[in-house]
């Protein structure tokens, strides 16, 4: 077996995709690893989920704002796999084919992590969606940023912005995603995801994040 990460047809650079829960750091990390590229001349595109367009962003609005009326999970989903669709045709592939690394904070597993994991719909019934929704395109690289759902929920706590709809669900919705995603990392299995302990120190986390994305960045030009 090739020791290159899995790439499809004519996106010759990497998509890298974080994902976590609430409060892991993703957001954090991604802020420092485009330092990173930066500082090496490297051209990145950054996006997130839900949204990372206009149509997405007001997707992501109606999804997150916490006064919000109550969404049911398939609501959600559907929500978010429009969402995913436009993201994937009108940032993500353009991106990847024009040369740049490509960085989601969040991407398809995260609805498998949350509204299968979380709300308790299909982990198939999503993975299907999923498939719909971004042609099949996953990321080369996926960084899991895992972190006990209490930890998580106390550094969002202390982060200066009113709390979204997902940051407001119970503690035991929070412990589901992160098993959700454990699970995912595990069936996935370590070419695909690296799960990364974010309990630990801001830099010694980044350290980390470095060295799992460096073999994607090796031996293509700026
Ligand atoms: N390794 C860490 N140790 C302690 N605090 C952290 C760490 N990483 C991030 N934080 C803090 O926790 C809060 C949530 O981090 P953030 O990057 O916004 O998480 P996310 O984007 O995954 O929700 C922020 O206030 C951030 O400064
Ligand atoms: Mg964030």
């Amino acid at each position: 077996m090739s020791s290159s990460p899995p790439r499809r047809e004519g996106h010759r650079s990497p998509f890298i995709a974080l994902e976590g829960i609430e409060g892991c750091g993703k957001s954090t990390q991604i802020a420092r690893l485009a330092e990173h590229l930066d500082r090496n001349g490297r051209a990145y595109r950054i996006t997130r989920e839900p949204g990372g367009t206009p149509f997405g962003d007001a997707l992501r609005d109606l999804l997150l704002r916490p006064e919000g009326e109550p969404l049911d999970g398939l609501t959600e989903l559907f929500l978010l796999e429009a969402a995913r669709r436009r993201h994937v045709r009108e940032v993500i592939v353009p991106a990847l084919i024009a040369g740049s690394i490509v960085i989601a904070d969040r991407y398809a597993d995260s609805s498998v992590a949350y509204q299968a994991g979380g709300r308790g719909l299909s982990t198939e019934l999503v993975e299907q969606l999923n498939d719909l929704a971004t042609d099949g395109l996953m990321p080369d690289l996926t960084l899991l940023l895992d972190l006990p759902a209490d930890v998580g929920l106390a550094r969002v706590a202390g982060r200066d912005r009113a709390r979204d709809r997902m940051e407001r669900e119970r503690i035991d919705f929070h412990r589901r995603v992160r098993a959700a995603y454990l699970e995912l990392a595990r069936r996935r299995g370590e070419e695909r995801y690296r799960v990364i302990d974010a309990r630990r120190d801001i830099e010694v986390v980044t350290d980390e994040v470095l060295a799992a994305v460096a073999p994607l960045l090796k031996g293509r030009d700026a």
